[in-house]
């Protein structure tokens, strides 16, 4: 296995920026409700930030007030207005997934919601199909299936969806759908996706009737009033440190105020079970969310077989845990996990085209890869496909390392963590 050429002496100790998935939540749960929320610890990166700027185009205002917090003033669902020019989600499939939901259920409206290179190779069917048997009229103007996605808002009907996928993104732009439509829906996933759309409901004083762990109902009448939200810092964001933590030698790393849903703790799951040391400090609630402080340890790792039950858990977190791989005793292998696939990039081939760059033998999968216990890389330039988590985990990699990797472009980074160099740099 690599042995890590980093050692920290001194514990070091992080801040991460807030959670990506639940800053874009924030924006559009303060949008339907009239009148003014509050918003603190947002996600200023590309993503989140595109988001905030379609819902103003629809007639929402945001305050900046500095450091993560906003003010918002919406006239509230019934008063959001047809968009001038199409709404540019940039990067992010969260953004454009979860407004087009929200937006199918408005009749008032009338939008086209787009983006970047990236986001117009992703699968919009997954979301076009149910919506459009809500009763909803949502089209790919490229006719496969991808954005740009045409809306014109319809009063959509109760309905009943068992997703062949485990998505959050598919769950919650049904959920949003239903909201803005005031209409029932009742909804069953194969394994848990994130809950953070749920949570938010409850927070605002909602109810979701759980029927078994993996289904739900949600029926009107539904509550449309502000809040003040509170985003944790983000554990995606958080892992690339602690891969870093746990791979280097030498001292702890304090990783502070990190978002632990359950739904989103796989990546601590699966370190701890190849033997990484991780401990979570102060554990609390905030805004109906998990949140603790993280102690990482330097630990010897070994490979471990990954469930396919955790995936969904996990699977913004597979590229920088397939960089804890190299540190392994044994190597590393991921199965069962064919929606890396869908991603920024398909992240089968971006992550496999990489590490054979840097000399690693990777066996390819339909669902995955696999590689044995490797003791040496050469150095490469690193090509990052638009996708952030590439940029980010390869970055660890090449400090963990020691070499250095030249990048075809990092500004991707910016997407959800700005400040991750500064930060890197730190160690
Ligand atoms: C997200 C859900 C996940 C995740 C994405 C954020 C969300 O996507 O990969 O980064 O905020 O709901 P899928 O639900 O499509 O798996």
């Amino acid at each position: 296995m690599l042995s890590s050429k980093l050692t920290l002496s001194g514990s070091h100790s992080v801040s991460v920026p807030g959670d990506k998935s639940i800053s874009h939540r924030s924006v559009l749960f303060s949008s339907l409700a009239q009148g003014r929320s509050e918003i603190h610890g947002f996600l200023e990166g590309e993503d989140p930030l595109n988001t905030m700027k379609c819902f103003g185009n629809l007639g929402v205002s945001f305050t900046n007030l500095g450091k993560g917090s906003y003010s918002v003033e919406s006239p509230g669902k019934k008063g959001l207005t047809s968009p001038k020019g199409e709404l540019d989600f940039g990067n992010a499939g969260t953004g454009i997934r979860l407004s087009a939901g929200l937006l199918c259920g408005l009749p008032q409206i009338q939008a086209i919601v787009g983006g970047d290179a990236s986001l117009q190779k992703r699968p919009m069917a997954r979301i076009i199909d149910p919506l459009t048997a809500m009763g909803g009229e949502i089209r790919s103007l490229s006719g496969d299936g991808r954005a740009p996605l045409k809306i014109k808002g319809k009063q959509l009907q109760d309905y009943k969806f068992k997703s062949p996928i485990a998505s959050a993104q598919v769950k919650s732009a049904l959920m949003l759908a239903a909201l803005s439509s005031e209409i029932g829906l009742d909804y069953e996933e194969d394994e848990l996706s994130r809950d953070h759309t749920e949570n938010m409901i409850r927070f605002l004083g909602g109810s979701i009737n759980q029927i078994t762990p993996l289904r739900f109902q949600m029926k009107p009448p539904y509550r449309f009033e502000g809040g003040s939200f509170k985003v944790p810092g983000d554990i995606s964001s958080a892992s690339f440190y602690i891969v870093l933590g746990l791979c280097a030698k030498g001292e702890p790393t304090i990783i502070r105020n990190v978002g632990l849903n359950p739904s989103r703790v796989g990546i601590i799951t699966v370190l701890r079970k190849m033997g990484g040391k991780i401990e979570i400090a102060d554990p609390r609630k905030e805004c109906g969310e998990d949140i603790g402080d993280l102690v990482v340890y330097p630990s010897v790792l070994r490979k471990t077989e990954i469930s396919a039950s955790l995936i969904p858990s996990i699977i913004d977190e597979i590229p920088i845990l397939t960089i804890a791989g190299l540190f392994s005793e044994g190597g590393f292998s991921i199965r069962n996990a064919k929606e890396l696939r869908a991603k920024e990039s398909d992240r089968i081939t971006s992550v496999i085209v990489n590490l054979q760059k840097l000399g690693v033998s990777v066996r390819e999968f339909e669902d995955g890869y696999e590689f044995d216990e490797i003791s040496s890389l050469t150095s490469a330039k690193i090509e990052t496909y638009m996708d952030h988590r590439i940029a980010m985990s390869f970055a660890i990699l090449a400090k963990l390392s020691g070499l250095s990797f030249s990048f075809d472009d990092t500004s991707w980074v910016d997407t959800s963590f700005p400040g991750f160099f500064e930060i890197l740099k730190t160690f």
